[in-house]
């Protein structure tokens, strides 16, 4: 592997010498062709003088004249918690551990905050050989996120539409006291990002696609975090130290796509894209991450006009430039264990997961041959240094581990608060909300007591797709929310996902929307919403051929194209990813004791609400800023419903089968000696019967799909080729569950583009099934998942049952083949 890295490393120039600023005689600010930024262009702003105090400096100074080389380029390199154990410090003094989304102390994701505490200190523990402590960071970007009990606050796209700074502020503060009660001193938060393409699978990290609104939260969510700084003082010990990411336009990609290329002229990256970068750095910021991304054709991560002349010295920031999760691996020229150009450009802490013992060797090898200068390296030991200083790290500070301050009844009534200020009412007809003393209410849809789905990515894993209730012990789901109200008022909830009732409700109120997602997963080809899947909506209509009046709440990353869905429904709610504290739904949905008013909306619009399927929005069918509440009633009429485009271009490449459908574009086939046969609806069987498939029931009604085989024959998935080799990198599996019927009489195979893997082991007992084939476990080659037609196939040769209830490829955090 070392050697493939290698060759490719020399054959390529040192693009940082390319992008070294003012060097070079840069293209006009308007072209949007050059990737070499004009500093003198940007705005100028300082971090304050409380991170250099002369007396911290001095100090700094005297501890790297102290280390040896080794030491210091240790410092720049940050490990993944999944890749490295607390003794690797003892040979490799590394500066810095994270434990990335899907990684759990002692690989446990449902870990509790004293054994992440004890995760910290094993590894402070064996990082004082380098007389300097780990700096150790987490993704708390909703709240302490990664923590199964923690308060989890309303995604971004949510508090956004709160339009609240000092909210904000007060959930950094919140934040910072559950991240550190946990020992955890550093949160890659806030995501600054000013999304203009919602298909951009992100989005919802976003505050808002409006610049101003980013930068004033900016500035109130480092503020929270962090506390102020005061010269030659540690934060507070409840204070953690936040990140500004991803610098830079990571929401300005062409065509929203995740780690793309913004081809955009300087002045928009400025005007757009940098908003929140000066009032962060003002506020103190004291880490900013680089982006996957790149301008003009160039990574930023070896983008030395941005990295140095403009955040380093047009934006006076002090603090430490972090990379992302092997982000520098993308630089021309770089391998995730190689890059000179990336340390050249100005980065000084390498978020290097699974690389870091390459990137060690490698990078104390180019600076003894002067490849990357000495003093580059004491420039980004400086910086880190700084950092450790100002959280205490140098002096002593204490792990906490205070079970107590996590998921406080304080911080759940804030982050209800959220959720109730970020609600965006978008249709109200005939003033059907707030919800009347003594209803009947029927709570439906598959999002009404889902905890995930209302959670959303980055929740305790990565995808945030296999979290449960029990995973938020002290959580409410929106149902668990508006049954307590309706009950206070007289009235009764029941729930019924699907939507069934015995007695006719007054109400019905549809909970329905995205299923979570992260980074790269969450990208889309259109705004259509569920194209292949029109089952919520099917829901609203029936509900209203019934006579039922129907409330939507929809909960999702971004705004997306719903006009069929507004038109069935008689009000509508944005609710976007609020999280654990579902209850902040029904305080503004539901009327108060006696009759009277709720709380008001106050939401409106951070970013404006699609008329149809395309993206960018060029005509909003609400624009930014709307929205409706009890005292500023609306009307809409009819919506058109034509969503511009061919939506069968909106395929999810990466699920094919879930409530009982197969999904479009793929093909479920049953094939035996006798040739092949699709299955649609209904029971079907094989050609000579081999086969046989009906719809069941497993949780719902026709939720999957029962196969029986009798003798030999196949399943497969089948459909237009894609590109799965991202996914493959990424630590993919090709997952599905069901249940096990009857155990297999003859070997299983399972095949999954084209390669095959005997499975008779996974299906050894019959019940509930849940099985995760990493990808490598079929190849390690990514060139032969460019264009998969054939993403599964099951076959055996003798008596075997099996139920189906989803397929498809997800991220997983074990890595073991079966
Ligand atoms: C994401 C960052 C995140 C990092 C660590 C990356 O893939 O882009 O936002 O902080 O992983 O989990
Ligand atoms: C990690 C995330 C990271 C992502 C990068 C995942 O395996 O858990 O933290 O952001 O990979 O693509």
């Amino acid at each position: 592997m070392a050697d493939r890295f290698n060759m490719k490393r020399r054959a390529v120039p040192c693009l940082a010498l390319l992008l070294s600023g003012a060097a070079i005689a840069a293209a006009p600010p308007d072209a949007p062709s050059s990737p070499v930024a004009h500093p003198a262009l940007w705005p100028s702003a300082h971090s304050p003088a409380a991170i250099t105090d002369a007396a911290t400096e001095r100090r700094i100074t005297q501890l790297i004249a102290r280390m040896t080389l080794e030491q210091k380029v240790g410092q720049t390199i940050q490990a993944d918690i999944s890749s490295i154990k607390p003794e690797d410090l003892d040979r490799y003094p590394l500066g810095s551990i994270l434990a990335g989304g899907n990684s759990g102390p002692f690989g446990d994701e449902r870990a509790n905050s004293s054994r992440w505490a004890e995760v910290v200190r094993q590894f402070r523990a064996h990082s004082n050989a380098a007389g300097v402590p780990i700096l150790f960071g987490v993704d708390a970007v909703h709240g302490h996120s990664n923590l199964a009990g923690a308060t989890i606050f309303p995604h971004n796209v949510g508090l956004g539409a709160a339009h609240d700074p000092s909210l904000i502020q007060a959930i950094g503060a919140a934040t910072a006291e559950e991240v550190t009660a946990s020992g955890i001193e550093w949160t890659f938060a806030p995501t600054l990002a000013v999304p203009q393409d919602l298909r951009w699978g992100r989005s919802y990290e976003g505050y808002s696609s409006d610049p101003t609104l980013v930068a004033s939260y900016a500035r109130a969510m480092i503020l929270g975090l962090q506390g102020p700084l005061v010269s030659g003082r540690p934060l507070a010990p409840t204070r953690v130290a936040a990140t500004a990411k991803h610098f830079l336009a990571d929401g300005g990609t062409d065509h929203g796509k995740d780690q793309g290329n913004a081809s955009l002229p300087e002045r928009s990256l400025i005007a757009t894209h940098a908003a929140g970068y000066p009032p962060a750095i003002d506020a103190g910021a004291l880490t900013i991450m680089v982006s996957f991304s790149g301008w003009n054709g160039a990574k930023h991560h070896g983008n030395k006009s941005l990295i140095t002349d403009v955040l380093k010295r047009r934006m006076g920031f002090e603090g430490l430039v972090v990379g992302d999760w092997n982000a520098h691996g993308q630089v021309d020229g770089c391998t995730t264990t190689h890059c000179p150009a990336s340390y050249n450009a100005g980065l000084d802490l390498f978020m290097a997961p699974d690389s870091w013992k390459g990137l060690f060797e490698n990078t104390v090898a180019d600076v003894r041959a002067g490849r990357i200068p000495e003093t580059r390296i004491d420039d980004a030991v400086r910086r880190i240094l700084r950092v450790k200083a100002k959280l205490g790290l140098l002096d002593g500070r204490a792990v906490r581990d205070e079970p107590a301050q996590i998921g406080t009844p304080a911080h759940r009534a804030l982050a209800r608060r959220a959720v109730a200020e970020s609600l965006v009412l978008l249709k109200n007809e005939g003033g059907l909300l707030p919800i009347k003393p003594g209803s009947r209410v029927l709570v439906a849809g598959d999002g009404a007591d889902n905890m995930a789905k209302q959670a959303g990515g980055w929740t305790i894993t990565w995808q945030g797709t296999d979290t449960a209730k029990k995973d938020y012990p002290a959580g409410q789901t929106i149902y668990d929310g508006l049954s307590a109200a309706v009950r206070k008022i007289g009235g009764t909830a029941t729930l019924s996902p699907s939507g069934q009732f015995s007695e006719k409700p007054d109400v019905a109120v549809v909970v329905f929307g995205e299923d979570p997602y992260a980074e790269f997963q969450g990208d889309v080809p259109t705004l259509a919403y569920r194209p292949q899947d029109g089952a919520d909506l099917a829901l609203l209509k029936r509900l209203r051929a019934q006579g039922i009046k129907v409330v939507s709440v929809f909960l999702s990353g971004r705004p997306l194209f719903v006009s069929p869905e507004i038109n069935a429904s008689n009000a509508f709610v944005a609710a976007w990813l609020p999280g654990s504290e579902g209850g902040g739904v029904a305080d503004v949905l539901v009327a108060g004791a006696n009759g009277r008013a709720p709380r008001d909306f106050t939401g409106r619009l951070a970013y404006a609400w699609p008329r149809d399927a395309r993206s960018p929005v060029t005509q909003a069918l609400f624009p930014l800023g709307y929205g409706l509440s009890y005292a500023r009633p609306g009307r809409v009429g009819m919506l058109a419903e034509a969503p511009g485009i061919d939506i069968s271009a909106a395929l999810n490449l990466d699920r094919y089968f879930q409530n009982g459908r197969v999904l479009a574009p793929w093909s479920l086939r049953l094939n035996d000696s006798g040739g092949m046969r699709p299955v649609t609806t209904g029971d079907v069987a094989s050609p000579t019967g081999a086969l046989q498939s009906r719809s069941v029931d497993l949780a719902a009604q026709e939720d999957s799909r029962s196969l029986r085989w009798t003798g030999d024959a196949a399943l497969t998935v089948e459909g237009p080729r894609s590109n799965l080799s991202r996914e493959l990198l990424e630590g993919f599996a090709l997952v599905i569950e069901g249940r096990v019927d009857q155990v297999p009489a003859a070997p299983v195979k399972i095949g999954f583009a084209g390669f095959e893997r005997d499975a008779s082991s996974l299906f050894g007992r019959a019940g509930p099934l849940r099985l995760a084939i990493p990808l490598h476990c079929f190849t390690d080659d990514k060139t032969k998942l460019t264009a998969v037609e054939n993403p599964l196939r099951i076959s055996t040769g003798g008596p075997f049952g099996l139920t189906i209830r989803r397929v498809g490829l997800e991220a997983v955090a074990s890595q073991v083949c079966p």
